[in-house]
């Protein structure tokens, strides 16, 4: 009998009590009024008076050591559903799901997209790293044209000359060399200039250009498509006034003002009192610019125009800054239109 107590008492140790299950597993084998400790009180009638003593004390200290396991481990048991339950306090505020927000330079991409594709105009792209041919000799540069100076261009190889575009008009070569008239495409894009960074100026930005070429395109055509796009982007009291300009690749070239959005024309500090804002420089596409790519400028004629994505986005959202654009603050980012 002292043998079997010793070999109870330490399968009771060893008995693993890791869930409800295991708990009740155990109280039946051991704790029961049909458990093997109670039975083996049973057997206690049957051994000698002699030894009765001794064999009750161990077998109530087994009792008790029974017990003790069972009591702890049924308060273990308890305690982790409770802290289970507590870790959830469902009165508290939900945390907010933090999603990015769109960009304010592509917001205003996609609204002037939206607005000319409803015009017929497609989207098309083109290259950020250009040659010197698509770049400027096609569009009517002269060999010494300030903007084939290092200061003012980045050049990445030289003879044959590699640079990054300053503007986004070698997408019109690019188009009008591939394909056959009519065009009527917009062509947004970031391009590349060697200028020193503030408020007003960086050696990055991007641009849209527009192109229309078909037979009987007019000036007329470039006017009213630009004056509906204004309306369409600032609001119905916007006016547009085109001034006279000079670009190599357009002839005769405008530039188009909008009335400034912020004093309606009074003067003030955006519009440097002037009462109007510069957003592109336009024209009708030269006849040497047509000849290059092919195509007969008596036959076709057309528009071209090419407007700042960051100078609309800075009147369209009051920003003073165009360096906000590109430092990556969140405190900015986050206040335009969420991703969806
Ligand atoms: N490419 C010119 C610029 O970057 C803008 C422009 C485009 C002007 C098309 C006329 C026609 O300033």
């Amino acid at each position: 009998m002292e043998q079997k107590i010793k070999s109870i008492e330490e399968k009771v140790n060893s008995f693993l009590i890791e869930s409800k299950d295991d708990l009740e597993q155990y109280r039946l084998q051991y704790i029961s009024k049909k458990g093997i400790v109670a039975s083996l009180f049973e057997d206690l009638k049957g051994v000698a008076v002699e030894q009765k003593k001794a064999m009750g004390k161990s077998l109530n200290d087994l009792k008790r050591l029974a017990e003790e396991k069972f009591k702890t481990a049924q308060e273990g048991l308890e305690s982790k559903v409770a802290s289970t339950a507590n870790d959830l306090d469902l009165s508290l505020p939900i945390i907010p799901n933090k999603t990015g927000s769109q960009h304010p330079l592509n917001l205003t991409r996609y609204r002037i997209i939206e607005i000319f594709e409803r015009l017929g105009f497609n989207v098309e792209d083109g290259p950020e790293i250009e040659d010197d041919w698509h770049n400027f000799t096609a569009l009517n540069f002269p060999e010494n044209h300030p903007a084939r100076e290092m200061q003012d261009t980045f050049f990445i190889e030289k003879n044959p000359d590699m640079l990054l575009r300053t503007h986004t008009s070698n997408v019109q070569i690019r188009l009008m060399k591939d394909r056959k008239p009519p065009f009527r495409a917009i062509m947004p894009g970031r391009v590349y200039r060697n200028e020193a960074i503030s408020a007003r100026a960086h050696c990055f930005f991007h641009q849209v250009e527009g192109l229309y070429v078909d037979k009987n395109v007019g000036f007329s055509d470039l006017k009213q498509t630009l004056f509906h796009f204004a309306k369409e982007m600032f609001g119905k009291e916007t006016k547009i006034r085109l001034r006279p300009s000079f670009f190599p690749f357009t002839e005769p070239s405008a530039e188009i003002d909008i009335s400034c959005l912020i004093c309606h024309g009074k003067g003030c500090n955006v519009c440097k009192y002037s009462g109007w804002v510069e957003i592109a420089g336009s024209g009708m596409v030269h006849p040497n610019v047509l000849k290059n790519c092919d195509i007969d400028p008596e036959e076709y004629t057309g528009f071209a125009f090419g407007m700042g994505i960051e100078r609309i986005t800075m009147l369209r959202y009051s920003i003073n800054d165009l360096r906000l654009f590109s430092e990556n603050d969140v405190r900015f980012l986050k206040q335009f239109k969420p991703v969806v």
